[in-house]
């Protein structure tokens, strides 16, 4: 009998349960964090067989793990999957744009190499990399949004001499830098920052100002594979650098599109910030992602459509 009952009610829902959710949850989240939700989607995709080819050029979207990746690859109509010396790359439309997903995995040296596949493979005609971050500045909360103005590799110094004994004080560096190709000079150069593509910067005020919901800052984005706990440390780089918040990836993927000439922005949302003792919360990376989609359709609408871009 309870059997029976089960069935009826599977059955009833299965009859009134849209064919395919319309919106994301962060209940997604919580699946694309154990890996299985977005594995599985992923397998569900159909595989391409051949190299990319699209009329216009695609809007390259990147982020490092599922609870990055999964709401925007939700939300490209006929995706196709590639895979390149394993990094995963989705590519599909939205808002009847090309756009293309990719998981670059995380740190920077992954960061580097998928945004440097992923420029080869598809040709983008802006990179957005996004996700979460940890704050720098204790006035920020979880959930704000950070639009990178500029972003640095806050490990790239140099460190004053000091001699066996001494202790150690980070704050005695200097700012090298990291190298990209220079158009002025022919020749990779040292950059203490890269700063964002100005439209690409201005197209997500624009899409924060028409929707409202989101609290959307402009900010200094600080990368190095660390993850960065000590209070006096942290108040250090915001102090001298100005740095807003860090993370793990934004830095090298600007610095390989610096190289290739490709306009790049950073988006980071705040999941963490020690400051006010606020530790991880994966669930914002959807939103970031919700947010990321808006900054996307403006650019689509703005740029794009009004042939303003090639
Ligand atoms: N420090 C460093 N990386 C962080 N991330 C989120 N918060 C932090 C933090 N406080 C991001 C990185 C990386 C993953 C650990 O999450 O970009 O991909």
């Amino acid at each position: 009998m309870k059997k029976f009952f089960a069935l009826l009610l599977t059955a009833l829902f299965l009859l009134t349960a849209p064919a395919q959710a319309q919106t994301v949850t962060h209940i997604d989240a919580a699946a694309d964090r154990a890996g299985e939700s977005a594995e599985k989607f992923y397998a569900t995709l159909p595989q391409a067989t051949g190299d990319y080819k699209s009329r216009r050029r695609p809007i390259l979207i990147e982020g490092a793990m599922n609870s990055e990746t999964g709401t925007l690859v939700r939300a490209l109509k006929n995706p196709v999957a590639y895979r390149e010396l394993n990094w995963l790359f989705v590519a599909g439309t939205y808002k009847n744009y090309p756009v293309v997903v990719v998981r670059t995995e995380q740190g920077v040296a992954n960061a580097a190499a998928s945004t440097a596949l992923a420029i080869r493979k598809f040709n983008p005609i802006a990179v957005i990399n996004q996700g979460t971050a940890g704050g720098h500045d204790p006035a920020l909360k979880i959930g704000d949004i950070i639009v990178g103005a500029s972003t640095f590799d806050y490990t790239a110094v140099k460190t004053a001499y000091t001699p066996r004994g001494a202790g150690i004080d980070i704050t005695q560096q200097k700012m090298r830098g990291t190298y990209a190709y220079d158009e002025a000079t022919k020749n990779f150069q040292p950059r203490a920052e890269y700063r964002a593509d100005p439209t690409l910067f201005n197209m997500a005020f624009a899409a924060a100002n028409r929707n409202g919901s989101f609290n959307v800052v402009s900010g200094v984005i600080a990368t190095g594979n660390a993850w960065l706990q000590g209070i006096d440390h942290i108040a250090f780089l915001h102090e001298r650098y100005g740095s807003t918040c860090e993370e793990m990836e934004t830095c090298a993927a600007a610095s390989v599109c610096q190289t290739a000439g490709v306009p790049f922005v950073g988006i980071r949302i705040l999941s963490d910030n020690i400051n006010i003792n606020r530790d991880y919360d994966p669930d914002t990376g959807v939103t970031c992602q919700e947010f990321v989609l808006l900054v996307v359709e403006q650019y689509i609408d703005a740029i794009v459509n009004r042939g303003a871009a090639k």
